[in-house]
């Protein structure tokens, strides 16, 4: 996929602050990552991703997206690309109209062979901790060899050897980065630093 095949780390963003849109995207820019997913999860997320879709050499996703109407707004806001924590059909035939990219969740064999069946081969797996972490995933993706995911869920810098140890891994999504804490207290370079240092510790595998 477009940004997923430069870039390993997807910062998964839960924010309301519209004035904190710019600066973010900024810091994560200058750690080195120029995609990220934000959630909409709070109810200024939509005029969020319209501000940090301003830079075109930035790429933003819109996740937690339960509905069609969900992926329909995302994509008027300059999202270019949609996340659910699972798969839904409904938004599966919108992002299919709207000539949306689509990343629906997955999290066991049935759930990954119905999406093929659709004709995916990029999805989220979650919550990938929760469910046995990458012992789990790497089991449960070793039949389908044209595959690829991204797990989030309970990933951070501790534990992202190890799923990038998975031959399938396209990317790490996460919520480390951008963490409630940081963006409250408005600490843009410890956002950079954490960026920079995640980048840098992912880089050392190749995918
Ligand atoms: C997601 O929405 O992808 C996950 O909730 C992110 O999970 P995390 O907060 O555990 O990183």
């Amino acid at each position: 996929m477009f940004a997923f095949a430069k870039q390993k780390l997807m910062p998964v963003v839960i924010i309301n602050d519209v004035s904190q849109a710019e600066p973010l995207r900024e810091a994560l820019k200058q750690g080195g990552v120029f995609t990220a997913e934000v959630t909409l999860r709070t109810p200024n997320a939509l005029r969020i991703i319209q501000i940090m879709s301003e830079d075109l050499d930035f790429c933003v996703g819109a996740g937690t997206v339960l509905s069609p109407g969900d992926a329909d707004k995302a994509q008027s806001a300059g999202a270019q690309f949609v996340v659910s924590p699972g798969l839904s059909i409904a938004v599966v035939d919108e992002c299919d109209r709207a000539a949306m990219p689509y990343f629906p969740g997955v999290s066991t064999p049935t759930e990954i062979q119905r999406a093929r069946d659709l004709g995916f081969n990029e999805l989220k797996f979650f919550p990938a901790e929760a469910l046995g972490g990458a012992p789990y995933l790497k089991a449960v993706a070793a039949p389908f060899h044209d595959m690829r995911f991204i797990p989030t869920g309970g990933i951070n810098l501790k534990n992202v050897d190890s799923y990038l140890a998975v031959p399938q891994v396209l990317a790490v999504g996460g919520s480390w980065i951008v963490s409630e804490k940081l963006l409250a207290a408005g600490d843009f370079s410890a956002i950079t630093s954490l960026t920079r240092e995640a980048v840098s510790q992912m880089n050392s595998h190749s995918i």
